[in-house]
């Protein structure tokens, strides 16, 4: 369980080799850097924009997760999918704390934090599980459209 903040930039050893999909996790990374930019300027406008960013990426991009493990016929989908829900649950609930809260420095911090942490931690440990049975589908999509072309 990665617990430091630290590791909220992107690295190597965050990668799936699923090209889209690592594509998509970095640029959850650079929106955790926008919002550390946007509270550091202290520009309410920009941190409610940019968290509000962050979490709408981050709900589409565990949905389009979800399209490759259904057409991958991943056997754990269901888990999967109910570990996303359970985030959106949670991410939404940030949301409303910013609309409401006073202090929306002190509520972007904690969805920097929370949902960070919460991010790379799901990307080291329940994304690599889908990866070898989404690689071989889309490696067999490939193939099928390779021979359409062909033959
Ligand atoms: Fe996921």
């Amino acid at each position: 369980m990665i617990t430091s903040l630290e590791t909220l930039t992107w690295s190597d050893d965050f990668k799936t080799g699923i090209d889209i999909i690592d594509e998509q996790h970095q640029r959850l990374f650079e929106y955790f850097a926008e919002i550390q930019s946007a509270i550091a300027e202290e520009d309410e406008g920009k941190v409610e924009a940019v968290c509000r960013g962050l979490i709408d990426y981050a709900v589409s991009h565990n949905t389009f997760e979800e399209t490759l493990m259904q057409s991958a016929d991943y056997p754990h989908f269901e888990a999967h999918q109910a570990v996303h829900h359970a985030f959106r649950e949670r991410a939404y609930g940030y949301l409303e704390r910013l609309e409401q809260e006073e202090n929306r420095m002190k509520v972007a911090r904690t969805i920097r934090t929370e949902i960070g942490l919460w991010l790379i931690n799901h990307i080291k440990r329940e994304d690599q599980h889908y990866v070898p049975y989404v690689k071989r589908s889309l490696d067999r999509g490939f193939v099928a459209r390779m021979l359409k072309r062909f033959f």
